[in-house]
């Protein structure tokens, strides 16, 4: 085995520099516990940013995956697959009634609602002109190019012009803004319930309401990234459930296999219809692994009652952090967020806060530049939480 300073140097040499690594290479976890190949002991309130719900070394959905891996690991969507149809039943039964495409990321579910919305409005409702997506100023939709076209960051665009035409954003949580911009142009608004990446911003309540009205009195098509949101990370399946609206599509992916990569795109039975056999497709959809892994997940989210659990702890973390707030101002300005997807507002950079975490075996997240972002495994404990804000405020406190 080679040592770490081996590993990383090796990786420097080889691996395209497009992520700001760390220079630790992880080797094995267990519950919100990570240990690298030093050794050294990390608890995770990044969960793989928002993805490990049920922690690292979980061994029932190791078990599961092992077992379909010995049965059928891919075949195709050639054929029906069991595990995915089991999956989709599972899905069914959440907040949102319709049918569903299975890809392997958050950008791939991204790009498959794109692509039904314009099909959509051309194909079936015999509106070619109706072309333009409204997004949202500081979303984050991911890296392929319709959806970074959609993504409301410049930094994150820079460079890979030309992009989508047709793209107009507007600022988030402004309802007239939503009034002035959806127009018999629009084919779909794009939106995050809660904008993760973009800092995790709250919308005004009523907001996603208001936006449904809109768009069903203009003919446009509403879509909900639930990417990073979804799978119960902010205390029900779906964040919209808290809103009374429904979308007419939805995207699912990070939490949805726990870590096995995995993508969905739910759409409403009336937009579904606007793909046929050949009009779009993704060869590892879905496929068996992933299937498996994600049925575990649709499981233990009721067997453990796991939305209640993110409830309680999401809301003892938001409370904690709301306490330290208080404390280290004027170095803080404040907490938001909703169940285990929690900020706390810097007044400056994240980056060196999380950093000297780090360095203190606590892994967190920046959200939006000076947002400290808490995302751990939704079957953190409170004492998880209790070890992880106090070093926080160390940190904080050390300046
Ligand atoms: C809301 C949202 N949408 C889409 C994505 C992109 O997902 P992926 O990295 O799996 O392509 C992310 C990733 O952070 C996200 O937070």
């Amino acid at each position: 085995m080679s040592s770490s300073e081996q590993l990383i140097a090796s990786g420097q040499k080889l691996l395209i520099n497009n992520y700001g690594r760390a220079p630790i290479v992880m080797s094995r976890g267990a519950g919100c516990l990570l240990w690298d190949s030093d050794g050294n002991r990390y608890l995770d309130m990044t969960a793989g940013i928002a993805v490990c719900i049920l922690g690292h070394g979980h061994p029932g959905l190791a078990a599961a995956i092992a077992a379909q891996a010995g049965r059928l690991h891919h075949t195709s969507n050639l054929y029906y697959i069991e595990a995915q149809i089991l999956l989709a039943e599972a899905l069914a039964k959440r907040a949102f009634a319709g049918k569903i495409f299975f890809c392997n990321s958050g950008a791939e579910a991204n790009e498959a609602a794109l692509k039904l919305a314009r099909r959509y409005q051309a194909v079936v409702r015999g509106k070619p002109n109706r072309v333009e997506f409204i997004s949202f100023e500081s979303s984050f939709h991911g890296r392929t190019m319709g959806a970074l076209s959609v993504t409301g960051q410049a930094k994150y665009r820079q460079g890979f012009g030309p992009l989508l035409p047709e793209v107009r954003f507007i600022p988030f949580g402004d309802a007239e803004a939503a009034r002035g911009a959806i127009s018999e142009r629009t084919c779909a608004v794009i939106a995050e319930p809660i904008q993760a990446e973009g800092g995790i911003n709250l919308p005004p309540p009523g907001y996603l309401q208001e936006l449904r009205r809109l768009c069903s009195e203009r003919g446009a098509l509403l879509i909900l990234d639930e990417v990073q949101t979804g799978v119960g990370r902010t205390g029900t399946f779906y964040a919209f459930e808290k809103e009374a609206m429904v979308p007419d599509i939805v995207t699912l992916a990070k939490g949805l296999a726990g870590g096995v990569p995995m993508g969905a795109m739910l759409a409403s039975l009336e937009v579904e219809r606007a793909f046929e056999p050949g009009t779009h497709a993704s060869t590892f959809g879905g496929n068996p692994l992933a299937s498996a892994a994600a049925l575990y997940i649709q499981q233990a989210i009721d067997e453990m009652d796991l939305l209640g659990h993110c409830q309680e702890i999401g809301a003892h973390l938001g409370s904690a952090l709301a306490r330290l707030a208080e404390r280290r101002r004027p170095k803080t300005r404040g907490t938001r967020g909703r169940g285990l997807l929690q900020g706390l507002v810097l007044d400056g950079d994240a980056t060196p806060v999380v950093k000297k975490a780090r360095d203190r075996g606590l892994l967190l997240s920046v959200a939006g530049g000076q947002v400290v972002r808490f995302a751990p495994p939704l079957v953190v404990s409170r004492d998880a939480i209790d070890e992880a804000v106090a070093i926080l405020d160390t940190v904080l406190a050390e300046g």
